[in-house]
């Protein structure tokens, strides 16, 4: 029996089983492993409650599949999605996206245990009373190293945690006030979040995440987190690098997600410092925001490959940096479609695959990095 037939006798629509375009030459995820690199993608659980909905896509699997060496969940791990109340959890989504890398042989990312950012809080957390005194910060501290132990214990294969999200406000460089900070102190609930994550996964890789980029706009950012993770290595706080997550196009409050010139030699001396520091780095959001580019396919895709290219032959030349994960694979899931639309409706062309599964000029620039990055130990 063919493919049609049998799919068609399961039910499955036999568009969905049409084969995907694919690229020549070896995968992303070979190309990076040639090189002691990592290459994957972020992906959504899908079906009810779906926040992108990519699991549930066959030719969507099929190219995580196809060029993944390891995959992070987009939302599953975040509190809002985890954590209903201070008492539950609710793994199944993130389970979904953990039994499918396994059933894959890929690897699994960790996205993250501590959002630290009351925005994305869930509302309980908010308006959590940790009590008075003393006992505020022992509560706090008790209700996040219990999460923290849950979660890490649930993933034994999650071999690399984004402990940390985003707790430096970009506006001044200093760390963003939470319930766990007012009951614990700032710099207390970041360390209480790393020492609780090695004690529960000794050999995994603890990663700071944030989105400091290279475009203008972003100097206070990049100052804050410089300071963070200084401050992070003077009290000795386990952590092993420092994930950029580089939505480039995006992290530019000046041009509102244009793809003005980076500040390079600024950038370089940023990064210089973080692996001076000791830091490993990793990509771990990438994605190219065509916001501000004229309406022509062509040449959106032309320029944002372009930039794709130099700005990850920068970062790969750096042996510091371990792992480069895209964030989605297919321009029609991601999630800058809804987050910065662009002015003329048009939709956005922000990752490697265009919305029929063909592998775009972004995917050959990701490919093209990967081949002339140098090999790493
Ligand atoms: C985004 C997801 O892609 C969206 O689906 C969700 O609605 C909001 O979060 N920085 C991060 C990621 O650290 O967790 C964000 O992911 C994108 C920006």
């Amino acid at each position: 029996m063919g493919l049609g037939a049998a799919s068609v006798a399961m039910g499955v629509v036999p568009d969905l089983v049409r084969a995907n375009e694919r690229a020549p030459g070896p995968s992303l995820a070979a190309l990076a492993r040639g090189k002691g690199l990592r290459f994957g993608s972020a992906v959504g659980a899908g079906r009810a409650g779906s926040l992108t909905g990519t699991l549930d896509d066959p030719r969507y699997r099929q190219i995580l599949i196809d060029e993944c060496g390891v995959l992070v969940p987009e939302n599953e791990l975040k509190w809002y999605v985890l954590r209903p109340d201070a008492r539950t959890f609710a793994f199944e989504r993130a389970d979904r996206i953990a039994a499918f890398a396994k059933a894959h042989d890929i690897a699994l990312r960790g996205h993250t245990l501590l959002w630290h950012h009351p925005k994305w809080f869930p509302a309980w957390l908010n308006a959590y009373d940790f009590g008075k005194g003393p006992a505020a910060a022992r509560n706090a501290r008790a209700l996040l190293v219990d999460h923290i132990d849950k979660v890490v214990a649930r993933y034994p294969q999650i071999d690399s945690w984004d402990v940390v999200n985003e707790t430096i406000d970009p506006r001044d460089g200093s760390i963003r006030r939470t319930v766990f900070s007012d009951a614990m102190g700032p710099e207390q609930t970041l360390d209480a979040a790393f020492h609780a994550a090695r004690a529960a996964a000794p050999k995994a890789r603890l990663v700071y995440n944030d989105y400091m980029g290279w475009e203008a706009g972003n100097e206070a950012h990049r100052a804050g987190v410089l300071k963070l993770l200084e401050g992070f290595r003077k009290r000795g706080t386990p952590v092993d690098a420092l994930g950029v997550q580089s939505h480039l196009g995006t992290e530019d409050p000046a041009a509102a997600g244009g793809l003005g010139p980076p500040q390079e030699k600024a950038w370089r001396a940023f990064i210089d410092e973080a692996t001076g520091m000791g830091y490993d780095l990793l990509i771990t959001e990438f994605d190219v925001n065509d916001q501000a580019l004229p309406a022509d396919i062509d040449v959106r895709d032309a320029e944002t490959a372009a930039v794709a290219k130099a700005y990850l032959d920068l970062m790969l030349d750096y042996r510091q940096t371990r792992e480069v994960l895209a964030w989605g694979m297919v321009d029609k899931y991601s999630w800058l479609q809804g987050f910065t639309p662009r002015k003329d409706h048009l939709a956005k062309r922000v990752t490697l695959y265009d919305d029929a599964y063909r592998p775009k000029p972004l995917r050959e620039a990701v490919a093209g990095a990967l081949r002339s990055a140098p090999a790493r130990a």
